[in-house]
């Protein structure tokens, strides 16, 4: 029996692959937002591996060997891994609203670093994203790729504190 061809599935259930879908479906998933796709995943994970540039090319039906070609040659991109632990900071309206940018300021204040950095010692690196899909939750951030619901300042100090002392 044919097996029926659904919707692809994103490489994990990572929320961050919704904001990835949302781009691709904001384009109709037109081989053309291949840039703008690889660009989403680069904001949000900060960086492209091998299954997340198979997914986008198998999405938008191009050749892998395109979406290689296009991470390769923009500076841009990055194809290693960020830092040991990943927090990406929710700037879509709603979270913004509630407190996004004092969360950043904690960052900021914790570690030194601003978005789209990485600590010096390699432990954490910070992201932005636009909206993550959990706006009721607001504001919110991701922790290796786990949700974190109306996040105080100080829920921020204590979580990142976690991290650069374990
Ligand atoms: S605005 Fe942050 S989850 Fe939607």
């Amino acid at each position: 029996m044919p097996i029926a061809l659904g919707k692809l599935s994103p490489p994990s259930d990572d929320k961050r692959w919704k904001i990835v879908g949302a781009t691709m479906r904001r384009h109709g998933f037109s081989r053309n937002a291949l840039i703008e796709t690889l660009h989403t995943v680069q904001q949000s994970f900060g960086f492209l591996d091998r299954p997340s540039l198979q997914y986008v090319a198998q999405s938008l039906r191009v050749p892998l060997s395109k979406a290689f070609g296009v991470a390769t040659f923009y500076h841009y991109f990055s194809l290693k891994p960020p830092g040991q632990h990943t927090c990406v900071v929710c700037l879509g309206t709603a979270c913004y609203i509630k407190g996004a940018p004092q969360l950043l300021g904690e960052v900021e204040q914790s570690l030194g670093i601003a978005p789209g950095e990485t600590t010096p010692d390699g432990r954490v690196s910070v992201l932005t994203a636009r909206c993550v899909g959990s706006c009721s939750l607001a504001p919110v951030a991701l922790f290796d790729g786990e949700v974190a619901a109306r996040l105080s300042a100080k829920d921020m100090q204590g979580r990142l504190h976690k991290w650069v002392s374990a």
